[in-house]
């Protein structure tokens, strides 16, 4: 029995450790054992928690609760906390999800105690080290023993960095193991897209008719903790909701409602309120959100999982952020790039609302990606 130990510790990873732990309990109950190790990164229920039972994780055995710090506090405590973990449950391999100060820990801890260490959702690269996220990732794929590409551009990225993408078995940290194995979101967009209808009441509750409002969110940090992109994103908002008569729903993260409340102008900020149209709300579920992307008109957004769910529901989507790690959706024309500008939001949504020739390459997968990463673990990690 091969026994891994899987961290989480922010939104996006509960996600995507939801397709892997159904791959294993549906498929592999009998040759993997999964321990999973919550690190308290996000600790808001409706953040961590409700998306943990909402999409069948496993229950966390264990919670480092290190909650909100500096980059260098929060990384520092989760490695502490991971070091005793991994030490006591002594696994085969520790599986890290993405590019959070979580994944990096991980990464960190587990490779100092000589333990395999599996990335999924390798090589992707905005090519911006200033952003928090592109050197985690990088480092973690950097100590990683087996990584998992979720596209072809990824697996490109870890070539140029000097990965062998054909590397001989056995796979060591010396010697690591790269494969191209699709996204974990899509396994998850296909699998609850359905059971989301059935589900959500969002449309009703928030009284949207389907194709007749535009979805947003914002979280990144240099979109939050900058006053002058913040005001520029909401800007835009509120005039497309204004010159469309289209209402705007926008899901607050934490950090945003923090960084809204002490740098929107005042001026902005009223007229927002008084906009009937912009509909800002509190973070919602997994399933209230599938429901959103797959009735919206279109997507206006800087999450990463975000802009991609926009393309498995056909839904075009304006990103707001200068670089993407997803860029084949740009180059493809159903993503367009407009930073925090307020004139470029506004004239991308124009662009996309007229488009006509949207096409759809499988870019992702199959949507099996869970059952192939199962299996090349076992494969490789299994003694
Ligand atoms: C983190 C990830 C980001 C990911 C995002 C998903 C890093 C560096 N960033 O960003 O890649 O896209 O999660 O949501 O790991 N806060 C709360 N409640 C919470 C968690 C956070 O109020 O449960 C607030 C706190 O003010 C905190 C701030 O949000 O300081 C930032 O939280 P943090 O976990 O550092 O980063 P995120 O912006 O959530």
């Amino acid at each position: 029995m091969l026994k891994i130990l899987t961290v989480i510790g922010a939104r996006p990873q509960v996600i995507k450790a939801a397709a892997l732990s159904r791959a294993i309990r549906t498929n592999f109950q009998n040759s993997i054992q999964e321990v999973i190790v919550d690190t308290g990164q996000h600790y808001d229920a409706n953040l961590l928690k409700n998306f943990i039972d909402e999409l069948g994780v496993s229950v966390p055995a264990y919670n480092l609760n290190v909650g909100s710090d500096s980059h260098a506090a929060q990384t520092a405590k989760i490695i502490i906390g991971l070091d005793t973990i991994i030490e006591k449950e002594n696994p085969d391999a520790v599986v890290l999800f993405g590019d959070t100060n979580s994944t990096l820990s991980g990464a960190l801890t587990a490779s100092k105690l000589d333990c395999p260490v599996v990335h999924i959702e390798a090589g992707l690269r905005s090519f911006n080290r200033q952003m928090p996220e592109e050197i985690n990732r990088i480092a973690c794929d950097h100590l990683s023993t087996l990584l998992f590409a979720p596209t072809l551009g990824g697996l490109e990225n870890l070539e140029n960095e000097g990965f062998n993408i054909k590397a001989p078995i056995p796979y060591s940290l010396n010697n690591p193991g790269v494969f191209h194995c699709g996204d974990l979101m899509l396994d998850n967009s296909i699998y609850f897209a359905e059971l989301a209808e059935k589900n959500s009441s969002i449309l009703n509750d928030l009284e949207l008719r389907p194709n007749e409002f535009v979805l947003s969110t914002v979280h990144r940090d240099n979109n939050t903790d900058n006053p002058e992109r913040l005001n520029a994103i909401f800007r835009s908002l509120n005039q497309i909701s204004k010159s469309k008569k289209i209402t705007v729903v926008l899901p607050l993260h934490p950090r945003t409602k923090k960084a809204v409340d002490a740098s929107l102008n005042t001026e902005l900020y009223d007229d927002i309120k008084a906009n009937g149209l912009m509909k800002i709300i509190s973070p919602i579920s997994f399933m209230d959100t599938i429901v959103l992307e797959k009735n919206a008109q279109m997507i206006i957004t800087d999450s990463g999982g975000i802009q991609k769910e926009a393309f498995f529901f056909k839904k075009p989507c304006v990103v707001l952020r200068n670089e993407s790690e997803w860029m084949e959706l740009i180059h493809n024309g159903n993503n367009i790039l407009a930073g925090a500008d307020e004139q470029e939001i506004v004239a991308a949504y124009e662009v996309l609302i007229n488009k006509t020739d949207f096409t759809y390459p499988g870019f992702y997968g199959d949507g099996k990606a869970a059952i192939f990463i199962c299996q090349k673990l076992i494969e490789h990690l299994s003694e």
